[in-house]
């Protein structure tokens, strides 16, 4: 069989239009089985590269088969790709809570909600979906919530080239909706428990040109230690960054870490296949802004930090990014994901940013092999042609 390429069902929400390129189901591929060097292989690569996200339908997928296609697509890449071995050893991080791993394959990690006994080895695991509640300065009212009414969760990149996502128990429930709050009316209907996407070159493509000249010439410098960093802080309504309220843990209260280790990251990352650019920023990570000066010939009419800068006041850095990125996560360019049972996502971390959404009960069992490895390269940034053409 042959392999297709099929265009993801959008919801009404979505405007077509701008998911021309954007997410594929795959057909006549048994993700399983997939040979790492193979042709077929590099057909779904080149496809990841080219749309963002995969869907394979219908999968059965052993935990060694998942690592070992993750792997596939980095072969260099090793250990879970959130946060370093430093931060999981942290009761501090906020990641902590959410993860439990399979223990034949501690690649792959179990995550859902609910109990769930007996599964791969773990004769009884207790999981919970992240709830805004717990991460959010404001909260939906407890009536609201019982209604449907529900939140994104934190929109952010995992440290992963590719994360896969295995959907094994899906429980069904009403629809929610997914409230903005953040003043605009914006919400989205969602199917419980979605995985949100939205894409890192629309999130580009749609920037003012005065905007775009900034993303090209940007890096941003995380904080170290991002998740026990913002531990003690909260996130804005939307999910998409911190508020500003100094909660922060301080620098020399984190685990050790080197200053030369820190990451400076380009605003935006290079599709190596599309050569596109995409606006990839960890929002509730980034602590620093460091602008490059316009490029020689370039007009300064408008120009935002035409000789360059170093922007060290967080709130200053969190308004610029959210004032960047927030257009990109409206209702219609958002790709609410319904799960299936046996639903297997791919996504490509240089391309989108996603979020958890929603909430269930203690009685809906939800459990997903998730399995996502630190990339072994760091993302590449704009060319000099690039920072040319948007300056
Ligand atoms: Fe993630």
């Amino acid at each position: 069989m042959a392999i297709e390429l099929i265009p993801l069902p959008l919801p009404p929400s979505a405007d077509a239009s701008k998911f021309v390129d954007f997410g594929r189901e795959v057909r006549g591929v048994d993700p399983g089985s997939l040979k790492p060097d193979s042709e077929l292989f590099e057909r779904v690569k080149d496809a990841l590269y080219k749309h963002d996200a995969l869907l394979f339908r219908d999968v059965k997928l052993t935990p060694e088969q998942q690592y070992a296609l993750t792997k596939a697509f980095d072969p260099l890449s090793e250990n879970y790709g959130h946060g370093n071995g430093k931060t999981q050893g942290t009761k501090k991080s906020i990641l902590h809570p959410d993860l439990k791993t399979i223990p034949r394959v501690p690649q792959v990690q179990l995550i859902g909600n609910g109990t769930v006994y007996n599964h791969e080895g773990l004769a009884e695991a207790m999981l919970k979906h992240p709830s805004h509640t717990t991460f959010h300065k404001t909260r939906v009212s407890p009536e609201d919530e019982a209604n449907g009414i529900t939140r994104f969760y934190r929109w952010h990149i995992d440290a992963a080239l590719v994360t896969t996502l295995y959907g094994i128990n899906v429980p069904t429930g009403d629809r929610q909706l997914c409230r903005y709050d953040d003043g605009t009316g914006d919400e989205l209907d969602v199917s419980l428990g979605t995985t949100a996407f939205v894409s890192g070159k629309t999130m580009f493509d749609m920037l003012p040109k005065d905007l775009k000249s900034l993303a090209v010439r940007s890096k941003v410098r995380y904080a170290p230690h991002p998740y026990v960093w913002m531990a003690p802080a909260h996130a804005m309504s939307t999910g998409l960054g911190i508020e500003s309220e100094g909660l922060e843990l301080p620098l020399d209260e984190l685990p050790p870490w080197e200053e030369e280790r820190r990451k400076d990251l380009p605003v935006t990352w290079k599709n190596p296949v599309t050569g596109n650019l995409h606006f990839q920023v960890h929002p509730c990570g980034a602590a620093e802004l460091l602008v490059d000066a316009l490029p020689a010939g370039a007009s300064r009419e408008g120009a935002l930090y035409p000789d360059g800068a170093h922007l060290t006041d967080l709130k200053e850095v969190r308004e610029l990014l959210y004032k960047m990125q927030r257009p990109a996560i409206a209702p219609k360019l958002v790709y609410p994901h319904d799960w299936r049972e046996n639903d297997l996502v791919l996504f490509h971390n240089r391309g989108v940013l996603h979020s958890v959404v929603g909430a269930f009960t203690k009685d809906q069992v939800r459990a997903f092999h998730q399995c996502n490895l630190a990339a072994s390269d760091d993302p590449v940034g704009p060319t000099q042609a690039d920072i040319e053409a948007y300056a």
